[in-house]
């Protein structure tokens, strides 16, 4: 059930909105899960009147699907859109711009006062427009209608500044209205590892340190920074892929079982997981942290620029676009076992997976019959983009004489249990913040625990300027240097599947 509500973003003339924002809206509509009475009014900086605003975002939107929408139902959606042309997101004057064109909004569609405020503009501003917005009372409307403030990532540049922005934004928000944002959250299959823990027997007697050899996340992309430069070269791999996404994945695997599926229950347990990541600090880092940066090479779709190459990229940058991290996460579960954490641009396909690799039988009684015996066999791969699903890898004899053993795999794809398509990670999120349930964002509490554990390897490289950056070539799976991380566990190594074969719409990853 969904409150009558005003969705407003700011930062509206910007990518997100167009590429992700206006569209997910436009799903959720066209299934019918947004209230009867609902709006939306975008702000920005750009000159723009609320026909423009429409005529850019709906009819010359590519990212907006219509292909199974009648024009009515676009005509319809276009009229809920609204723009507030303001000069300065921090400046109480031009939200009473917004405030004004609420009142407005609330008096034609009979929206009662209740509202999110979408924050989608530069990181400096998150903790000036929630100020703001309490000058102008937006923060607390009047006749009782709630108020709901998103947050779009990064939240922090490391520990101290995200924990004042926490402080910050409480200042205005209470903490159950502050929805911190982490799209990676919003995918199916993150959510679904839940679920295939907790909801199944089977999986939970083996997901411990007795049978599990080790844990293994990566988040590979093909592109490079592009035209991201100037931001990306302060932010680096770290801080934009792991510190966020990839340890929320990782609570996500490794959490302890919450009493409820509530928002509580479930974030309790992500804030106990992240408080129990054993820190890398001091020696460690070299050991235990791998950073890389991709130089210019020859891929597929041509001659790929270096990272130093790239645009807003200063030549001596020591930014990673490529990190890989053993950790261990020290609680009775896990204690012992490896966690191995990757995230790479320019790597040769855009993937991310988990990949729980199970203990070794304690013989091998075929192992003379078939050298394929010898590896780790059992592997749980659990696909969370592309192709989601999940494939579970054991060997099997192959039919003849003696035993031969073959690695064979069950593989399942999640789009075999909807008809349509999968729906896509921002309209799952807007939905639960516009039902005003915050499970699938992260508390400021567990925020700021993920920072403490990125901020040691940050200090670390900080401090030692000569921990190398090592070379990878644009399209290749990274520096050997990562490797190494495996010590000589030869066969238990990272899983770089060599290329993507598609038959008859399915597809697996050899
Ligand atoms: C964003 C990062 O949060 O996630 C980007 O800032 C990255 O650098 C993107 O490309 C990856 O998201 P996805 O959903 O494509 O894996």
């Amino acid at each position: 059930m969904v409150d009558p509500h005003v969705l407003v973003i700011f930062g509206a003339s910007g990518d997100l909105n167009t590429r992700k924002l206006v569209p997910a809206v436009f799903e959720l509509y066209k299934f019918g899960l947004l209230p009867d009475k609902f709006a939306f009014l975008g702000a920005s900086r750009t000159d723009m009147t609320d026909e423009e605003f429409r005529q850019r975002l709906i009819y010359d939107n590519e990212h907006l699907d219509t292909s199974n929408a009648t024009q009515e139902q676009i005509d319809d959606y276009a009229k809920m859109l609204y723009y507030a042309d303001i000069s300065d997101y921090a400046n109480p004057e031009d939200l009473k711009i917004v405030r004004g064109r609420l009142e407005e909004i609330d008096e034609k569609h009979g929206t009662p006062g209740n509202y999110i405020f979408y924050l989608s503009t530069p990181p400096s501003l998150y903790d000036k427009i929630p100020a703001a917005l309490a000058e102008v009372g937006l923060n607390n409307p009047k006749g009782g209608g709630w108020s709901r403030l998103i947050v779009e990532k990064p939240f922090g540049y490391d520990t101290e500044s995200a924990e004042k922005l926490n402080d910050k934004i409480q200042e205005y928000f209470d903490e159950d209205d502050i929805y911190r944002i982490d799209h990676y959250l919003g995918k199916e299959t993150v959510q679904n590892l839940l679920v295939t823990r907790f909801a199944n027997g089977f999986f939970e007697p083996l997901w411990n340190r007795n049978y599990v050899h080790s844990i293994q996340i990566t988040a590979a992309e093909t592109v490079g920074v592009g035209s991201r430069g100037g931001y990306y070269d302060d932010s680096g791999a770290l801080r934009d892929m792991v510190q966020n996404h990839l340890l929320q994945v990782l609570a996500h695997v490794a959490m302890e079982p919450p009493i409820g599926p509530d928002a509580k229950s479930i974030r309790d347990e992500k804030l106990k997981l992240f408080r129990s990541l054993r820190p890398i600090e001091g020696d460690d880092i070299a050991k235990n942290v791998v950073r890389g940066q991709y130089v210019s090479a020859k891929t597929e779709a041509g001659l790929q620029n270096g990272y130093l190459e790239e645009e807003g990229v200063p030549k001596d940058s020591k930014t990673e676009t490529y990190v890989a991290i053993k950790c261990y996460i020290d609680n009775w579960r896990w204690a012992g076992v490896p966690i191995y954490i990757r995230t790479g641009k320019h790597m040769p396909m855009k993937l991310t997976e988990v990949v729980i690799t199970f203990t070794n039988p304690p013989q091998r009684i075929f192992a003379e019959m078939d050298d394929e015996a010898l590896s780790c066999d059992n592997r749980l791969i659990i696909r969370i983009t592309p192709k989601e699903g999940m494939a579970l890898e054991f060997g099997m004899k192959v039919p003849g004489e003696g035993f031969r053993v073959k690695n064979v795999d069950m593989d399942f794809f999640y789009q075999d249990l909807t008809q349509g398509d999968v729906p896509e990670a921002y309209e799952r999120l807007l939905l639960d913040a516009m039902k005003g349930d915050p499970t699938l964002y992260a508390r400021g509490d567990s925020v700021v625990a993920a920072w403490k554990f990125v901020d040691g390897i940050l200090e670390g490289w900080k401090n030692n300027p000569d921990i190398p950056v090592h070379d990878y070539p644009a399209g290749s799976w990274g520096p050997q240097a990562a490797t190494d991380l495996w010590d000589n566990c030869e066969e238990c190594s990272w899983r770089n599947p060599a290329e993507a074969v598609f038959e008859n719409d399915k597809y697996s990853l050899l």
